[in-house]
């Protein structure tokens, strides 16, 4: 397994892990043109070049950034190809110089396991989407904030 940037010819995979977990609520859907639009903030895990997890690193406010479209396949799940996505994502935002990362989630265990905390974030408007207003923040210094 390898966690690398996502390339073009990975949006439909992206778009099709998303797709799993639309139906319950768990994840926002995103259409195709969103992902290739955004492909160089998405990161994907994949095994034989096959795309078994993805998460898109939004920029969210300066030195702020989301964990958004996180998913694993629900046939890999369990073997850390989501811990591996969300510490990637941190290199990432470290080389793009971002001070915090945090995640909107009902996934408490899993983020805080990796080290996230409940967080307010004054950035985050909580009434920009029905499905995230009732969920946690959690959030994870990448620097100290200047
Ligand atoms: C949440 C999700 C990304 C986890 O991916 P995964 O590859 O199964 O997770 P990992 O195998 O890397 O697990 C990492 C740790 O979190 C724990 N964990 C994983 N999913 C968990 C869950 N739902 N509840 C509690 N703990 C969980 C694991 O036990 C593991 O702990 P350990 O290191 O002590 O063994 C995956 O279950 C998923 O795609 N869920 C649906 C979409 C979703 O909820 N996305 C998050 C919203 S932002």
């Amino acid at each position: 397994m390898v966690v690398r940037l996502a390339r073009s010819a990975d949006a439909g995979s992206i778009k099709a892990l998303i797709d799993l977990y639309v139906p319950d609520g768990t994840l926002l859907p995103r259409t195709l043109e969103f992902v290739r639009e955004h492909i160089t903030d998405y990161l994907v895990a994949t095994d034989d070049d096959v795309v078994l997890g993805c998460v898109h690193v939004e920029e969210y406010a300066p030195s702020l950034a989301e964990i958004r479209s996180l998913a694993v396949d629900p046939g890999a799940q369990g073997q850390g190809i989501g811990a591996a996505l969300v510490r990637a994502a941190e290199a990432l935002a470290e080389r793009r110089d971002l001070a915090t990362l945090f995640a909107v989630s009902n996934s408490e265990q899993f983020f805080r396991g990796l080290g996230y905390e409940p967080e307010h974030v004054p950035e985050l408007d909580r009434e920009r989407s029905e499905v995230s207003k009732y969920k946690g923040v959690y959030a994870r210094a990448i620097r100290s904030r200047q």
